[in-house]
């Protein structure tokens, strides 16, 4: 493998897939500022400049509640794709398309799971404009993976593991509410970057559910953090009702690597083994980014 490009490089997925690929010759990254893959022209001027022969699409708009009124969400995540599509099919390139659980509605029966055959059904914006940035890569670009993932945490940038762990260091001894009816897979981003990598080397095509093993909420998922890194806490669950929230999440998010796991290829763990595994990575660069050291 080479000529490998990664686009959205500077973001959580992004500067994973950076470490993954990092022994690939002809490995690059593009990201906001320097380059908007959104504008036809700019993508294509990069594209031609750099001659990837796999493309690894990490970039997306990826403020859910923002979406709802920043319509500006659309070219991020439905007309980049698109383009990418475009001269991945011309050029004989392979590309690697990240989407979401947000492109369901949530709404099938605890706890049954999601295969990739589902019916897609978004109920928020984020969610619609993911799921066009599916269709554009499909319809346009026959030599493509489609990896859609939920829940995703990783070392850099922004996440709710991070969010959770600020709250309770600033707020000690106080009890916060957290989310216990949504339910879904919690996705470390170095895990999925391989992931990535391994689709990417076989050139395996079509839509991949691509999120750790088993399930939990988001309540137990911050009870189980915190207690990893043995910080002390006083999370309460609560219902999504009780944390009013512009965009209508998912209930059941929960995920099934069925194809993955049809061709020999799933790389995750159950998802409290990759929270371990993340924390022992992780744990002391997190807790100093959170405590401002
Ligand atoms: N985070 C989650 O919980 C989650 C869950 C399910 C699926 N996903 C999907 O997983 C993928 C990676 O997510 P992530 O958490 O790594 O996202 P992220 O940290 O927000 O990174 C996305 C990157 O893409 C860049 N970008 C946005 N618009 C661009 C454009 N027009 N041209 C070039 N770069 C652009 C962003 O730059 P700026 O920061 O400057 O905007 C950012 O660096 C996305 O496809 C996302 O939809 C994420």
């Amino acid at each position: 493998m080479k000529n490998v490009l990664i686009i959205g490089a500077k973001g959580q997925l992004g500067r994973d897939c950076l470490d993954v690929f990092k022994d690939v010759s002809g490995l690059n990254g593009v990201d906001l500022p320097e380059a908007d893959l959104s504008d036809p022209g700019v993508c294509r001027d990069v594209l031609d400049r750099l001659q990837p022969e796999i493309i690894v699409n990490c970039a997306a708009y990826t403020a859910v509640d923002a979406c709802e009124t920043d319509k500006s969400c659309w070219k991020a995540n439905a007309e980049l794709p698109g383009n990418l599509a475009d001269w991945a099919a011309e050029n004989g390139a392979f590309l690697a398309h990240i989407s979401t659980d947000y492109i369901f509605s949530g709404d099938k029966p605890l706890f049954e799971v999601l295969l990739e055959t589902e019916p897609p059904a978004p109920v928020s914006e984020y969610g619609r404009s993911k799921l066009a940035g599916e269709q554009s890569v499909m319809e346009r670009c026959a030599n493509s993976a489609i990896l859609r993932t939920a829940w995703l945490y990783g070392g850099s940038g922004k996440n709710f593991l991070k969010t959770m762990l600020r709250l309770t260091l600033q707020n000690p001894g106080k009890e916060l509410k957290v989310v216990s009816d949504q339910f879904g897979s919690p996705t470390w981003s170095y895990t999925l970057a391989r992931q990535i990598r391994a689709v990417a080397e076989r050139r395996a095509g079509g839509i991949f559910h691509a999120s750790s093993e088993e399930y939990c909420s988001w309540y137990d998922l911050a009870c189980r953090f915190l207690g990893k890194l043995g910080v002390e806490h006083h999370f309460v669950p609560c219902t999504s009702e009780e944390f009013p929230s512009p965009t209508k999440r998912p209930t059941n998010s929960i995920l099934e690597n069925a194809h993955l796991k049809a061709l020999g290829m799933n790389l995750f763990k159950g998802w409290e083994d990759e929270l371990s595994d993340f924390v022992e990575k992780h744990g002391e660069s997190v807790m100093a980014e959170v405590q401002g050291k």
